[in-house]
This record gives structure tokens, sequence and C-alpha cells, in this order.
């Protein structure tokens, strides 16, 4: 078997363009969508993220304005920016890259932007009222690989998935997402962390895998099942002299070996991150919209 290749390139491509005929719609009546970005410190990581947003927004006709900050600014100062975003009229949504150089504070920044323009759905009430099933920003990775696989023709209503990995930001959302009893859910969710013994017993049983645990090639072929469908959201650099930038991006799951093993996978990079930005520009947008009424 060789695996179908889940392209998230191609499907936020689609994605985009749809977003952009949007925007375009309503640039005309009068509400350009905008977003607001903010960057503490110079991990190269985070900028190269924030670059290819901002290309991404510009791409869609989304206006999107940056803040830099050294990494040595207070809390104070950083408030302050997300405080003026906040009364921004031109700005839709807001985005504070994670992680910042002090992470004791994220908690208190995510909380300061308006949860009407909290495009990450990171703020308390975005998360709330997602886990209830209402209406509300859904947070952009987990969003987006929903979308993936519905548009690959993959359902997952009434499989066994696995995640590994409880973060805020992907293993967490994504699991409630998938265990809501909604079209692109309905799914038996399992979620593996730290503290799982034995992360491969429960993988080997899984219909999906989703890896979210961002170490490089930590999830092997032997601890998938024969057919399973593979969703690999790990980003890791790994150093690499043959390589211009003298690193490699690789997935936290053993790609090539599954290759031939697995029923379907998402490619690292032009995989889940294309969805990622894309679920941004979606939110986006939507804010922008719902300030029409
Ligand atoms: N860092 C890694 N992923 C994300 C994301 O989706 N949003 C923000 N703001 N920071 C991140």
């Amino acid at each position: 078997m060789t695996a179908q290749r889940l392209d998230g390139k191609a499907v936020a491509a689609e994605l985009r363009q749809e977003i952009k005929q949007e925007t375009e719609v309503l640039t005309q009546k009068g509400v350009r969508p905008g977003l607001g970005v903010i960057l503490v410190g110079d991990d190269p990581a985070s900028r190269s993220y924030v670059s290819a947003k901002e290309r991404a927004c510009e791409e869609a006709g989304i206006l999107s304005r940056e803040i830099k900050m050294p990494a040595s600014s207070t809390k104070e100062e950083i408030l302050a920016k997300v405080a003026a975003l906040n009364a921004a009229e031109d700005i839709h949504g807001i985005l504070v890259q994670l992680p910042l150089p002090d992470s004791s504070i994220e908690e208190e920044v995510l909380q300061t932007i308006l949860p009407e323009k909290d495009v990450d759905g990171f703020h308390p009430v975005n998360v709330g009222r997602m886990m209830l099933g209402l209406p509300a920003y859904l947070p952009c990775t987990p969003h987006g690989i929903l979308h993936l696989l519905k548009r690959s023709g993959i359902e997952v209503k009434g499989k066994h998935v696995v995640v590994v990995g409880r973060s805020n930001i992907v293993g967490r959302p994504l699991a409630n997402l998938l265990s809501q009893k909604s079209d692109l859910g309905n799914a038996t969710v399992t979620v593996c962390h730290t503290g799982t013994p034995d992360i491969g017993a429960f993988t080997r049983e899984a219909d999906v895998v989703v890896a979210a645990v961002g170490r490089p090639e930590v999830i092997t072929a032997d601890m998938v099942k024969e057919g399973a469908v593979i969703v690999d959201v790990g980003v890791n650099r790994v150093e690499d002299a043959s390589r211009p930038r003298g690193f490699r991006l690789v997935g936290d799951c053993e790609y090539g070996p599954m290759l031939e093993k697995v029923s379907a996978i998402t490619p690292v990079p032009g995989g889940v991150g294309p969805m990622t930005i894309t679920m941004l520009l979606y939110n986006t947008l939507e804010s922008a919209r719902r300030t029409l009424g």
C-alpha cells in the first residue's frame, strides 16, 4: 500500500481562494478585514511563522499589521499593544505569537485580547463556547485538521482517533472537537500524553493517529496499524549540514517508513501547517463580517 498524501497545501490553496473572493466582497462594502500580529523576541521559528501568516494575509487581500517587540519587553508594554489593537477599528483579529519569551505572562496576555477579536480561539470565552458546542472562533490548527480530513474525503465519524499531546493549542481542543456530535466530529477519542506509560499500545489500536508532540519522529511506523490515517502536526527543525539553511523540517512521525503501511498521511511540511494559517484568515474574515451585523 502506498499512502494517500493529505495535501494541506492544495486544500489550503482552494480555501484561500474562497476567502480571497469573500474578502473582496467585504472590502467593496467598506470593511477590509484586518489582522494585528504581535511578535515578541526573535525566535527564528516564530519569525518564520509570522512571515508566513503575513504573506498569506497579503495574498488574500487582508490587511496585516505587525508589531515587533524586543524580547526584553515588559508585560505592561505588551498589554498596551494588545489594548491598542483591541481599540483599532480597522483590526478585526489579533494574534500574539506564542511562545512568549516569558511564558509565565502568556495567560494574562491572551486574556486581554477581546474575545470578539480572538481569531486564535485561545481566550477562555472562546474555549468555553467551543466546549459547549456554541458558535466560537475555533483554534486554527484543530479546525484546519478537521477541514483537511473532510476535504480529503476522510470521515472520522465512528472511528477511533488517538490524539498524542494535550496542549491547549492543539491536542486538547482537537480531542474536544472530534468527540462533539457534529458534522466534522462524532469520533471516539483517546488522548495520550507524557503521563501515558505505553503510547504505542493506544496508537496501534487507532484508525486515526494525530501526533502533536513536538519531538522529531517519535511516533514510529511500528506504533501504528496497517491502513491507519496519520495526521502529523509536528514541525521540528533537525540539523542538516547538506541543506542551505543548515536544517530540515521533520514531523513527529516517521514519514518514510509509514508511507508503505498507512492509508493516508500528512507530509511535513505541506500538510497541517498551511491549513493552520488558512483558518486564521477564515476567522479574521468572519470577525470582519460580524461587524456588519
Ligand atoms: N505558536 C504555535 N502555534 C501558534 C498558533 O496557532 N497561534 C499563536 N498565536 N502562536 C502559535
